[in-house]
């Protein structure tokens, strides 16, 4: 999909005091990080602009950082292993206020492809809040540290916040370029053109446990695709809509009027609309979630009992869905088929997972559960393009325009 914004190939960073946003909110165990996926996919863009002789300075937010600034929410294991990633020092300014005196200093240090990283954005708290109410200040300290600006937080760009958009609004103010990154470029590319110029059959697959999650989603994408593929704990309130009973599964009542009209839109479309054939069921709930000491039984989607729970789909459903994807030419997959984080609820996930990995379409993995998913189960190479986004690849799935990449300045 042609992106009409300037990317980092639109500017010679030489000298240049270059901000770069990156979503580097990876998961941390124990202060170790467990999954570096976002920080390999941020390394292309950074080594274009050390390669250019730019003064790399680089920011991100980690966790949510509800209860203020702290050491386990500090990014000093990210420039640890970025530094190790690059082959060279990373200057981390370790200091919680991000900007000020630490930063400046540290900026002021730089030689031409020389990397900073600032800590933790959300330290400031006020990247959480409406630019007009806080944003503003730390958006406009930010862009004192800097010429050009560079947003290749695809995971991020859905927030407008401080320093994934507002910020352009001040580097631009002084003369500076707003651009978007390679990384941003890539998810952009698959996301789009999976959407807007599909080699068809175009198979999407939609999981995960709320209907209301994901409204927009699958209207949108129902619209789009050929087939549209339900599974995971939103599929109950579409087997409700269908006329069955449900049992303990999960169900949004108000939800099963739009589950109907979906229905009748797929009908009014010509397409397909695959829900779950049969289920495997429990009694309880897993507590702890990952307790694989559950009794399961496996049930056709119209003979869910009162007192069960489906929580996978069943291996029939497997099949449907399994043959559905061999014959696409274009899958996009988002959320899981159960309740993947038991061992024994996995195996729907898991199977469509397979399923993906052997077939020759154009396959791309819509981040968060699902991409975890495939990366645990060691298919990740075997996939055309897994996002480094969750919910901004759903905002995107959506049409959605996400703030992160509408801030960067138009192409002439
Ligand atoms: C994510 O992991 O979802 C992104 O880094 C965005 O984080 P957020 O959902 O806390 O804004
Ligand atoms: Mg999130």
């Amino acid at each position: 999909m042609a992106l009409n914004k300037k990317s980092v190939d639109d500017f010679n960073a030489k000298g240049r005091r270059v901000l770069v946003r990156c979503d580097f909110n990876v998961p941390l165990k124990e202060g170790k990080i467990t999954d570096e996926t976002r920080i390999v996919a941020a390394l292309p863009t950074i080594n274009k602009l050390i390669a250019d002789g730019g003064k790399v300075i680089l920011c991100s937010h980690l966790g949510k950082v509800k209860n203020g600034p702290n050491e386990g929410e500090s990014l000093a294991a990210v420039a640890e292993r970025l530094s190790e990633k690059l082959g060279k020092k990373v200057n981390f300014v370790a200091d919680y206020n991000v900007t000020g005196e630490a930063a400046t200093k540290a900026v002021a240090d730089m030689a031409e492809g020389d990397v900073v990283l600032l800590q933790n954005t959300r330290f400031r708290g006020k990247e959480e809040t409406k630019p007009e109410e806080a944003g503003e200040k730390f958006a406009q300290e930010l862009a004192e540290l800097c010429d050009d600006y560079v947003c290749d937080a695809f995971g991020s760009a859905h927030r407008a916040h401080a320093s994934v958009s507002v910020v352009t609004k001040y580097v631009r103010e002084k003369g500076g370029t707003c651009a978007v990154g390679y990384l941003m470029q890539k998810e952009i590319d698959f996301l789009g053109n999976a959407v807007e110029n599909p080699v068809r059959p175009f198979v999407a697959i939609l999981g995960g446990a709320k209907v209301a999650d994901k409204l927009n989603v699958i209207n949108t994408l129902l619209e789009k695709c050929d087939t549209l593929i339900i599974g995971g704990g939103m599929a109950y309130t579409f087997l409700k809509a269908k006329g069955y009973e449900v049992g303990k599964s999960l169900l949004d009542e108000t939800k099963v009027d739009y589950c109907k009209e979906m229905m009748e839109k797929a009908d009014k479309l010509g397409k397909k609309l695959l829900l779950p054939v049969d289920a495997v069921c429990i009694d309880e709930f897993p507590s702890p979630i990952d307790n694989p000491s559950i009794n399961t039984t496996v049930v056709d989607a119209d003979k869910i009992p009162a007192d069960k729970e489906g929580a996978d789909i069943g291996p029939k459903t497997i099949e449907l869905y399994s043959e559905a994807v061999k014959s696409a030419k274009t899958v996009v997959w988002n959320g899981p088929m159960g309740v993947f984080e038991n061992p024994v609820l996995a195996t729907g996930t898991k199977e469509v997972a397979k399923a993906l990995s052997e077939t020759s379409a154009t396959t791309i993995i819509g981040g968060g559960d699902s991409a975890a998913a495939v990366n645990q189960l060691g298919y990740a190479d075997k996939m055309s393009h897994i996002s480094t986004g969750g919910g901004a690849s759903l905002e995107f799935l959506e049409g959605k325009k996400l703030p992160g990449v509408y801030a960067a300045d138009d192409r002439a």
